[in-house]
């Protein structure tokens, strides 16, 4: 199964980078495989230090900002503790992951890759439809070069009215947020 969540990694000087990816979980997350396109800085980053660690999380505003890259600073973090990383404060479950191979035949590269710390936070808030809205467009937003504009556009105004209908105002303004960026992209009409 895939599950959609935020990774942080980081590069050979330590400095940190949080992406929104979605690997591939085998069973109660006994193992992952990450799938970051080349070029990324999450490839970089995991190709060369080789850890990382993958958040479930409930909240989508950080996922849109990070996806386009409007996150203007980085949520709070706190060391990870099996590996060289950094675990946000603000998040459900965290899985400190080793890279165990890299497959860069592709340009989504594939890594395989071993759970070595797991913990939990609090609990998943619950399934809400306009927050699956806002991860969908932001896959879209970040898939520009590969869908084309009517395709965009019929999946935004499908996605639209469960936002309207069923988030608060941070799926609101998050989903605004992406229409905005990809209106500016030039792919559908604003
Ligand atoms: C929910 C979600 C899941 C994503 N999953 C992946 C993924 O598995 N692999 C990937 O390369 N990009 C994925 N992306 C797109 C990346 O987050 C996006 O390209 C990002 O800019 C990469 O950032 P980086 O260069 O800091 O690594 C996903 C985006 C979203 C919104």
């Amino acid at each position: 199964m895939i599950i959609e969540g935020l990774v942080t990694s980081v590069d050979a000087e330590g400095r940190v980078n949080l992406a929104p990816m979605g690997p591939i979980v085998r069973g109660d997350f006994e193992s992952l495989v990450l799938r970051p396109f080349q070029p990324s800085t999450t490839f970089n980053n995991l190709s060369s230090v080789r850890c990382g660690v993958f958040h479930v999380v409930d909240h989508v505003d950080v996922i849109a900002s990070a996806a386009i890259g409007r996150l203007t600073e980085l949520p709070e973090m706190e060391p990870a503790k099996s590996i060289q990383g950094f675990v946000l404060k603000n998040c459900c479950r965290w899985f400190e992951f080793t890279v165990d191979s890299v497959d860069s035949s592709n340009m989504r590269s594939e890594m395989p890759s071993t759970i070595v710390h797991r913990g939990e936070r609090r609990p998943f808030v619950g399934f809400n439809r306009a927050k699956h809205a806002v991860l969908e467009a932001a896959i879209l937003a970040t898939r520009l070069h590969l869908i084309s504009s009517d395709e965009v556009q019929t999946a935004l105004n499908f996605l639209e009215p469960a936002v309207q209908k069923t988030g608060d105002a941070q799926e609101q303004q998050s989903f605004r947020m992406l229409q905005d960026f990809i209106a500016r992209s030039g792919r559908v009409e604003s």
